[in-house]
């Protein structure tokens, strides 16, 4: 078995991903209950879906699949065909956003219109992430070797489009951070309970400074910095723990902080 960063940046996609679901939901309750919507907040939610997801996300996903794909004959028999599902998932965030603008200021039947499709989208995206939980990145780590690994990560680097492109990531990071002050209190899981920190000030942080002060703080060794390459290297005394692929510094962060969870290093 052989497992990559790309992994890993994916199940931290999903789980931003799943916050932004959940405020969505939130909102499609409003809407439901009481006739009241944030469309800026779903306007912006939905702005992230169609910049990241579809923009870095999707393609992430599209090259383990076709790896995968080319191994395995029934992959498309047991998983569906992943690179339509993104197509779909593509036009129907398009569609819902659209619907957003069209229907802003409009009382009813437009909610129930807009409502109805809000869950469509939620159901749908729900349903795809969790197939791709349950049996893309499981199959994707059972059977791809070290090898390819290395070359979907050759082919994501070699992509001129905005995959790992560090200037869409800190624009996205910020779109999320924008989304998270607007949802308020509306969010149920805090950004820094999702990052699932060990206390003591790891939780929050979201800055190579601010992690690398709080591993001295907990007595932990583990180093957190860029690496020369691009991207960041964690790193015990004895040597080089994990690198992690060119993110924005606050997911590298969090991605650090699963990491040693995964170790068993963190509480
Ligand atoms: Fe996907
Ligand atoms: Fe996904």
């Amino acid at each position: 078995m052989a497992t990559s960063d790309i992994v890993l940046a994916i199940r931290i996609e999903h789980r931003n991903f799943a916050r932004l679901l959940d405020i969505l939901e939130q909102q499609a309750q409003g809407l439901e209950r009481e006739g009241r919507l944030d469309q800026d907040l779903v306007g912006a939610v939905l702005d992230y879906f169609v910049g990241y997801a579809d923009q870095c996300h999707h393609p992430k996903e599209d090259l383990v699949y076709r790896k995968l794909r080319a191994l395995q004959e029934d992959a498309e028999a047991e998983q569906g065909d992943l690179l339509e599902e993104h197509e779909e998932l593509e036009r129907v965030t398009g569609r819902l956003a659209d619907l957003v603008r069209e229907t802003r200021g409009q009382a009813s039947p437009a909610d129930d219109r807009l409502a109805t499709a809000m869950r469509r989208f939620l159901g749908f995206y729900r349903d795809h992430m969790g197939k791709e939980e349950s049996q893309l990145l499981p199959a994707a780590e059972r059977l791809l070797t070290a090898n390819d690994w290395k070359s979907i990560e050759f082919d994501l680097f070699d992509k001129p489009d905005p995959v790992f492109d560090p200037a869409a990531e800190q624009n996205n990071q910020a779109l999320m951070t924008r989304i998270l002050a607007m949802s308020g209190g509306r969010d149920a899981r805090s950004p820094t309970a999702s990052a699932g920190g060990g206390g003591g000030g790891l939780g929050e942080a979201a800055s190579l400074a601010q992690f690398n002060d709080a591993m001295a703080e907990h007595g932990l060794g583990a180093r957190l910095s860029r690496a020369a390459e691009g991207g960041y290297r964690l790193a015990a005394p004895e040597g080089t723990l994990v690198t992690i692929p060119e993110l924005g510094e606050a997911e590298a962060v969090r991605c650090a902080i699963y990491f040693l969870k995964g170790q068993g290093s963190l509480p």
